[in-house]
């Protein structure tokens, strides 16, 4: 399927979701394996409002960081963290559930937390009476003195762009979190550990990387061949940031929807960003460039989701936690799915050792510098 640029989860196609779904349906899908009635969905929305706020006392948290914290950081350690205020289920069936949700409700929060604490303003509380994504919106941009005023545009392209991010079979931050949960840990333990394998600039830390290439070759007056030759060039160690994929090699499916959401949620709003010439310009010179086209290096989900992000209002170093966020419901059905084998084992890859295999103990004061 990845050969042939087909992403589909539980069998419905990615574009089909995006266009009709919104992110709970889509997580509720992952972890119950099936779209939800109209009912389920009522419910589960319910749900996740009631596991919405963080206990109190994690505030003391947020104040204690300082304010250049990268929100990736924070994510992680407040996901583990939330293991110690809200008790393990020693249940596969509760941790489905319970955990579950409390995780994808409250992650929102965490994200939000972390913003609000950067910027030095009071923390926004979740509220019952908005959807999933409307609270992220909400708590990341209203204030105890300005209401957010909701744009339905924004609002759809939040559930899209979450939806795109929502499992990708086994990327890095995935077999992470398997890995972590194999050994017995529990799903907060695992889903930190998954936060922190993403925050990685070759994996999702790369749409934060993508957003600051664009701006540079801005800043440096739009020559997008600059960035070309260097990311060619061997002795630079640099890559181009959105290109290129483990398993993918033809057209990222999500990059196509990505692409979509974006030029229409600019013309929706009538902005003009000159970030997303620079990056149709530095796509179409790539994919024209033998080099590219050797390696079959086509724009990933990355490419051009940072433009969006930033219409909505977000800073750059909050990309990657809008990535961990989608990622949520993929991370807890993997983690499930692997619990439920009855014949789960321990992760343990091999290692091929290439040093010396026998040497003669040397005390310290005949040991000599290397
Ligand atoms: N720019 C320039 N050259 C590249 C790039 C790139 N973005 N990606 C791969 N190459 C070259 C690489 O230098 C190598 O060349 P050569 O054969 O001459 O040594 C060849 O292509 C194969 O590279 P690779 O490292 O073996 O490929 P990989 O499948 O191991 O790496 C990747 C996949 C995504 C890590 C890589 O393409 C990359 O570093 N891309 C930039 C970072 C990025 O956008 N990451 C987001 C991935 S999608 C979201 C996610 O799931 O995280």
């Amino acid at each position: 399927m990845a050969k042939r640029g087909i992403l589909r989860y539980r069998g419905y196609d990615i574009q089909d979701l995006a266009e009709n779904c919104e992110f709970i349906e889509v997580a509720y899908l992952l972890i119950h394996d099936k779209l939800p009635t109209r009912t389920e969905r009522r419910n589960y929305a319910r749900l996740l409002n009631l596991n919405s706020m963080l206990h109190e006392d994690m505030q003391a948290f947020f104040r204690n960081y300082p304010e250049h914290a990268h929100p990736m950081a924070v994510a992680s350690a407040m996901a583990v963290s939330l293991s110690s205020f809200y008790p393990e289920m020693n249940d596969p069936e509760q941790e489905k559930t319970i955990s579950a949700t409390r995780l994808i409700s409250k992650i929102r929060t965490i994200a939000a937390y972390s913003y609000k604490k950067s910027i030095g303003e009071p923390f926004v509380y979740p509220s019952h009476k908005l959807t999933y994504c409307e609270n992220l919106l909400n708590m990341m941009f209203s204030s105890p003195v300005a209401d957010y005023e909701f744009s339905p545009v924004l609002v759809k392209a939040m559930n899209q762009l979450l939806i795109l991010h929502a499992d990708h079979e086994q990327n890095a931050s995935t077999s992470v979190v398997r890995m972590v949960g194999s050994t017995g840990a529990d799903l907060y333990a695992s889903v930190s550990a998954g936060i922190s394998a993403l925050s990685g600039s070759l994996h999702g830390g790369a749409n934060q990387e993508v957003m600051q290439m664009l701006e540079t070759i801005h800043k440096s007056g739009g020559d997008v061949d600059k960035m070309v030759q260097r990311a060619k060039d061997p002795q630079h160690g640099f890559r181009l940031f959105g290109f290129g994929h483990r398993v993918y090699k033809s057209y990222d499916p999500r990059a196509k929807i990505a692409k979509q959401v974006c030029m229409s949620v600019l013309e929706k709003l009538g902005i003009h960003d000159p970030l997303l010439d620079i990056a149709m310009k530095l796509e179409e010179r790539a994919l024209n460039d033998e080099y590219f086209i050797e390696r079959k290096l086509y724009p990933n989900v990355d490419f051009y989701t940072g433009i969006t992000y930033r219409a909505m209002g977000f800073p750059t170093n909050m990309f990657t936690v809008l990535f961990a966020i989608g990622r949520l419901p993929g991370w807890i059905s993997q983690w499930y799915e692997m619990q439920s084998d009855p014949h789960k084992k321990i992760g343990r890859p091999r290692q091929a050792y290439c040093g010396p295999t026998r040497l003669t103990y040397v005390p310290i004061d005949k040991r000599t510098a290397s």
